[in-house]
């Protein structure tokens, strides 16, 4: 793999066509996806600053340039009217390149309307010459022109009672309050998770720190807490956060994760009281940094998009100079203790035609590049090979056995292995029998909805030429599709 110097990794792009060569040569890869958003070039993570505003929805990502490596993060922006199809727009914040407080990068945060205006609140990651790293949390406005103007000065810098993994900044707007929230992830001296919150009756000014959120049980889970948020959904407050370099069972050797608590939070007291555990997200291999929408029209909805990757690992395009991009936005709401993950009822606008699963003798049958299937399954076990081979074997295996109700997926029979430190199988338990799947496959990613969104599985996939048949046992009713093309590989920058 390839080793990158710290230069190489924070390289300011000076000129767009810097990277012009490296967009003309990614977007050749057969990796490249067809409905899902991906780095113009080079590496995308979080989704940062996901809002309704002006008629459609706004989305950012962090974005590093020159290839798959962690450096220089700046927020791309895109747009959509429908959470379907997308546009790009181009750079949006640029980090300073002299010593300012975004010295080295525009990390992670979200966006709020203010009028007719936009803002944009991200960690400035500023490092000294001699590499100490401050965090400050910064504030920009969005022109109409699409280019964004920093405020001079950060709202404020890092709380000196914790160490400077302070970032992340997500806006809270609570209905009939006159205080605007942000929530920070954070970690304690003693080197545990925590979030911070500021408030502020002004979204532009005056923000103060209102303490640190308290939620009882979880004084010691994970080191630091990235990109954490608390939405409002269905009545129940529910805490999103992402725990890192901690274990969880059943998650191979995975550090990070992406989960969420269900309770009820106390603006007063600062105080989320959760009933019930930590709750994974999504059951699959890659995903992180979640990001719900921000001013949406029913203030007890959410819309969520996450990063299709983790930190810390690599994926096999990483030698092609790329990595990364967002799973499908997801309708979360409650039900019974968990949240409930189904995809967008807007998507069933990427159906194109309808094609028939007939099999070979095999008993395989042809995965379009980008489909989705449909399955109403009758009890009992169940058993799906995708992105197999023409035999129907190999591939990512997805099964069910009605006996312990377990779904497990396999990824193990992919010819392409990596980030094998993960493992290679995930299981999740299943509130009732097995009724009904539907899955998105585009070029390098499967998501799986269990039980119309008990579960989900995201992961990335890489399949061979030879790796595009399905094949399924078990009592089953299927329905395939098509998929249109939503994202375009166009170079704006
Ligand atoms: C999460 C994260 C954030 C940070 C950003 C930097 O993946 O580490 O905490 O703001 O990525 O790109």
């Amino acid at each position: 793999m390839r080793e990158w110097t710290r230069e190489e990794r924070y390289r300011y792009l000076r000129d767009p066509q810097e990277v012009y060569p490296l967009f003309e040569r990614i977007s050749q890869s057969s990796y490249r996806q067809l409905f899902h958003n991906q780095a113009v070039t080079g590496l995308m993570n979080d989704p940062n600053g996901f809002v309704w505003h002006d008629n459609r929805w706004h989305l950012f990502y962090q974005w590093c340039p020159w290839g798959a490596v962690h450096g220089l993060k700046y927020w791309y922006h895109i747009v959509s009217k429908d959470l379907v199809t997308w546009k790009n727009l181009g750079i949006c914040l640029i980090p300073d390149d002299g010593d300012g407080y975004d010295n080295k990068g525009a990390y992670s945060g979200s966006a709020f309307p203010i009028g007719d205006k936009m803002y944009l609140y991200y960690t400035g990651n500023h490092r000294d010459a001699d590499w100490t790293r401050h965090a400050y949390t910064c504030l920009a406005r969005l022109g109409d022109d699409g280019w964004t103007e920093k405020y001079p000065l950060p709202l404020f810098g890092a709380n000196p009672n914790y160490t400077e993994h302070q970032r992340d900044p997500k806006i809270i707007c609570l209905p009939g309050s006159d205080t605007y929230y942000m929530i920070i992830g954070a970690q304690t001296k003693e080197k545990t998770g925590c979030a911070l919150i500021y408030a502020s009756e002004d979204l532009q000014h005056g923000w103060t720190f209102a303490g640190e959120l308290k939620v009882p049980g979880f004084e010691h889970f994970g080191d630091m807490w990235e990109c954490p948020s608390i939405e409002h959904i269905g009545g129940k407050d529910v805490f999103l956060f992402c725990p890192q370099h901690m274990s969880l069972p059943g998650r191979g050797g995975s550090q990070n994760h992406n989960g969420y608590i269900l309770g009820s939070m106390d603006w007063d007291t600062l105080t989320f009281t959760p009933d019930g555990q930590f709750h994974v997200l999504d059951f699959g291999f890659d995903s992180y940094a979640a990001a719900c929408a921000n001013n949406l029209q029913d203030a007890d909805k959410a819309i969520l998009i996450a990063w299709m990757g983790l930190p810390d690992v690599s994926y096999p395009t990483d030698e092609e100079d790329w990595a990364g991009c967002l799973t499908l936005p997801r309708e979360l709401t409650v039900r019974g203790r968990r949240l409930i993950q189904q995809p967008l009822p807007e998507l069933k606008k990427l159906r194109d035609e309808r094609v028939e699963t007939a099999t070979n003798e095999a008993g395989a049958f042809r995965l379009p590049e980008a489909a989705e299937l449909e399955l109403d399954c009758r009890p009992g076990d169940v058993h799906l090979s995708l992105l197999a081979d023409e035999a129907g074997e190999g591939g990512i295996t997805i099964d069910y056995k009605e006996e312990t109700r377990e779904i497990l997926v396999d990824r193990s029979g992919m010819k392409t292995r990596f980030n094998l430190s993960e493992g290679d199988s995930r299981m999740r338990p299943l509130e009732s029998s097995l009724f009904h799947l539907r899955i998105f496959v585009d070029r390098s990613s499967i998501e799986i909805f269990v039980n119309d969104g008990d579960a989900v599985f995201t992961s990335r996939v890489f399949p061979t030429k030879e790796e595009h048949f399905a094949k399924i046992t078990g009592d089953t009713f299927i329905r395939m599709w098509t998929l249109k093309p939503a994202v375009k590989d166009q170079f704006l920058i």
